[in-house]
């Protein structure tokens, strides 16, 4: 035995952080939110404030408010809840995944009415399936579709229009209330283009910030719904926070330095240009699944055209530990992929290609897990990274 063969295992530089969110954060993020706390109740933070609340409209591809609140997605997916409904409404939620089963059960524990359209964690939204369940819904009990956009946990992405449409064909007033989580800086987006009257979305993935900002920005008819809406709600009250788009004051302590830090991502993405970013993301994603499909694996969305930009869910062969191998990623090569969520637990392994993400980080990232596979004993039918290269060196 020698030194080596004993060695620790020591990693230097940065862990690669490859789950599908929290992303990477950028050293421009981090530097910014390492500034000094400033007077949430001073000018200077008024003056920043308001322009923040106006540079993020066209992330969300709105004109209309947007409210922050501290706080992870899930006290996103709750605000939108309790601003728009009463208690013991319907409600109506497609089942794309982990992520839509667990806002569904928030739904019941609020006291709403919540009902699942089954899916089979393969496949996106089905707006068919939506538009039949409205039309059968004459009286109108239904007072809110709720989609995930993209499904964190199976990496399937709805086509969100199309569910609008769904809904307008079927003559029904619901309201469309979109979870953008994990999609929104990411994958193209149109509040108010499609129709959409709440959308919920989060600081740790496309935004590229830590975890701990939660968003609503939500559309006229939401608004009008929000005044007559019984439910009990204090900390979500969007009505507690209309002042702040023109005033910068909050109603209660904001999370002052991930303001900071939003400012500097939003800066980051506007110098990018959107369509840059989005076109990056559905890149590495092509790349992704080029790899996928060259190691022998499959990946879990079955629905090519919904195939996330965001993240790939790839299936392990059958009898082989996906948790067993996210292990070794982590002990040997200091990477960390998504695990499988719920009824996917051990089934699966998320690569992430979001945010802050260049094609070198793809490639290692690829390379990581190739190795790692050999190293599981899951051999690989071809190289999944000259694959991704090929796409890679094709074309920008
Ligand atoms: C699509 C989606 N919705 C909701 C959530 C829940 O957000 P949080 O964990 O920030 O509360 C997540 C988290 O990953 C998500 O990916």
């Amino acid at each position: 035995m020698n030194a080596i063969a004993n060695a620790k295992p020591y990693f230097p530089g940065w862990q690669l952080l490859q789950i599908p969110g929290p992303s990477n954060v950028p050293a421009k993020v981090l530097a910014a939110m390492a500034q000094p706390t400033i007077d949430h109740r001073g000018e200077a933070f008024a003056a920043f404030a308001k322009t923040l609340l106006d540079d993020l409209k066209p992330i969300f591809g709105t004109k209309d408010d947007i409210v922050i609140f501290p706080s992870s997605g899930t006290g996103a997916w709750e605000a939108a809840l309790v601003n728009v409904t009463s208690p013991g409404d319907t409600v109506l939620m497609a089942e794309t995944g982990h992520f839509a089963t667990l806002w569904f059960k928030l739904a019941r524990q609020l006291g709403l009415n919540a009902e699942l359209l089954p899916g089979d964690w393969r496949k996106a939204a089905d707006p068919q399936a939506i538009g039949a369940r409205l039309r059968e819904d004459k009286v109108h009990t239904i007072k809110a579709v709720c989609v995930v956009h993209n499904e964190t946990s199976t990496g399937a992405t709805s086509d969100i229009a199309a569910v609008r449409a769904a809904i307008d064909a079927a003559g029904h007033p619901a309201l469309l209330l979109v979870d953008t989580i994990s999609s929104l800086g990411s994958v193209d987006y149109h509040q108010d283009d499609w129709g959409v009257d709440v959308t919920i979305a989060g600081s740790q993935k496309g935004l590229m910030l830590p975890p701990g900002l939660g968003f609503n920005a939500y559309r006229a008819k939401a608004k009008a719904a929000a005044e007559t809406a019984r439910m009990p709600r204090s900390y979500f009250d969007w009505e507690a926070m209309r002042a702040a788009p023109l005033t910068g004051q909050f109603p209660y302590t904001p999370a002052t330095n991930l303001l900071f830090a939003l400012r500097a991502a939003l800066d980051l993405l506007a110098q990018e240009g959107m369509d840059n970013v989005f076109h990056r993301h559905a890149r590495h994603a092509r790349a992704t699944r080029a790899a996928v499909e060259a190691w022998g694996l499959e990946v879990l969305c079955v629905e090519p055209e919904h195939q996330s930009n965001v993240l790939t869910a790839v299936v392990m062969p059958e009898g082989v530990s996906a948790d067993g191998f996210r292990a070794l990623m982590v002990n040997r090569f200091n990477m960390s992929l998504g695990n499988g969520l719920s009824k996917l637990k051990d089934r699966v392994f998320r690569i992430g290609h979001l945010g802050d993400f260049n094609d070198m980080m793809l490639i290692a990232t690829l390379g990581g897990v190739q190795m790692g596979l050999i190293a599981y004993g899951v051999k690989p039918q071809t190289s999944g990274v000259e694959a991704a290269m090929a796409v890679l060196a094709e074309a920008l």
